[in-house]
């Protein structure tokens, strides 16, 4: 789990300009750098959690559409969000995975870990997308 931890980590590592969406980070500043790593690290821990989650649910394709999409759509919260930064964690989930593995990490298995993460990815654009406030019409 650790490795999976670090791999999803470079998420934010090689996107800096992705941190400026976490509003905390904004007030924090860069004095605080512990604060930001344990912010980091929480929400990687959300992540790897979803995917996890994700992956064991597939077996029951309705639970799994709730479930990914509504981590989707929870993004609405996150100012400045776009529904393509999830495809961010393709190649450091990728990364991941492979490191976890090792030897087991055969063309078989990345195939099969390339096309579960692509799927993950679509149903959490989708849920952002489908769930997404349209602008409220005013009466006049
Ligand atoms: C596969 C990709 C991602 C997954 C699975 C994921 C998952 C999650 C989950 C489960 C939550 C908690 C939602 C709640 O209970 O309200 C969350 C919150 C959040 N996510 Fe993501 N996320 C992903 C990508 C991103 C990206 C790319 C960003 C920013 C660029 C981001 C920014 C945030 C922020 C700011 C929050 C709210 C604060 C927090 O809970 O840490 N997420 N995410």
């Amino acid at each position: 789990m650790a490795e999976k931890i670090t791999g999803q980590n470079r998420l934010f590592e090689e996107n800096e300009d992705l941190l400026q969406l976490f509003e905390k980070f904004q007030e924090i500043g860069s004095k605080h750098e512990l604060t930001t790593s344990a912010e980091l690290a929480e929400h990687a821990t959300k992540v790897m959690h979803t995917l996890d989650e994700g992956i064991k649910s597939l077996g029951d394709v309705n639970a799994f559409f709730a479930y990914v999409r509504h981590v989707g759509a929870t993004h609405h919260q996150v100012p400045g969000f776009k529904a393509e930064y999830f495809w961010k964690i393709e190649q450091p989930f990728l990364e991941a995975a492979k490191t976890t593995l090792g030897d087991r990490y055969t063309d078989n298995i990345e195939n099969i870990y390339i096309l579960t993460i692509r799927f993950i990815l679509e149903n959490l654009v989708i849920g952002y997308e489908e769930s997404s406030q349209k602008p409220v019409k005013t009466q006049t």
